[in-house]
């Protein structure tokens, strides 16, 4: 095993991640609250949270019947343990087990780069089908700097667990349909990450 594979391991521990996210986000103050700004100004109803980890955002929902999943059973164990009436699950974020059309908004940090391309598009539909018709899937995702001289982001970017972090046109190219309705916009006070937040509607097909 690898320092860098042996690293990921340690990781997969509730406390081990908890302990890093907080470093990670120390004097980030204004990027968080921008984050859960986005988070919260478009979710309504009822929200679900994919690869929520240990439920950083649950707390913002408060007024709405909230449930967190994740593919990692620890950190649904330990978010369970700290909130006892929490709904968490585990699942895989490309097979849900909801009911089709079940929630009015799903919300997601930081998933999508640790995901093939083929499991965002098969994520993004398995969203889309729970949710309610006029829903929302309100996403925050880590990319690639625009400049590759930027050096300190490249470095984040290359260091995070995540293999696949993308430029952002890229990204584009893969979760675009000719009949998706999708807005985008720089999370504000995000750097040394670039982080981009995401809003897609699921609007009638035709
Ligand atoms: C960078 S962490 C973000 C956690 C949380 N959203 C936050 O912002 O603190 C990415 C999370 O996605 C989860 N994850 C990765 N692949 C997944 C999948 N296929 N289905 C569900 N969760 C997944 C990981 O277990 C991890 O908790």
């Amino acid at each position: 095993m690898s320092c860098m594979e042996k690293l990921y391991h340690l990781l997969e521990n509730a406390r081990m991640h908890n302990l890093t996210q907080s470093v990670l986000s120390f004097g980030r103050q204004r990027c968080m609250l921008e984050t859960e700004a986005f988070l919260l100004s478009n979710a309504t109803g009822r929200v679900l949270d994919v690869g929520g980890g240990t439920n950083r955002y649950g707390h913002i929902f408060k007024n709405n019947y909230f449930v967190l999943g994740d593919l990692n059973t620890a950190y649904v164990s330990y978010a369970k343990q700290k909130d006892a009436r929490l709904n968490a699950v585990v699942f895989d974020a490309t097979r849900m087990p909801f009911k089709k059309g079940f929630f009015d908004t799903i919300i997601s940090v930081g998933l999508f780069h640790h995901m093939s391309d083929s499991d965002v598009c098969r994520s993004i539909d398995e969203c889309l089908a729970i949710l309610a018709l006029n829903g929302k899937l309100v996403f925050i995702d880590a990319f690639l700097p625009h400049s590759r001289y930027d050096f300190i982001v490249w470095f984040l970017a290359k260091i995070d667990r995540g293999r696949y972090m993308r430029a952002l046109p890229n990204f584009l190219k893969v979760i675009e349909t000719k009949n998706r309705s999708i807005r985008f916009k720089q999370i504000e006070n995000s750097y040394p990450w670039n982080l981009v937040g995401f809003v897609i509607n699921n609007v009638e097909k035709d």
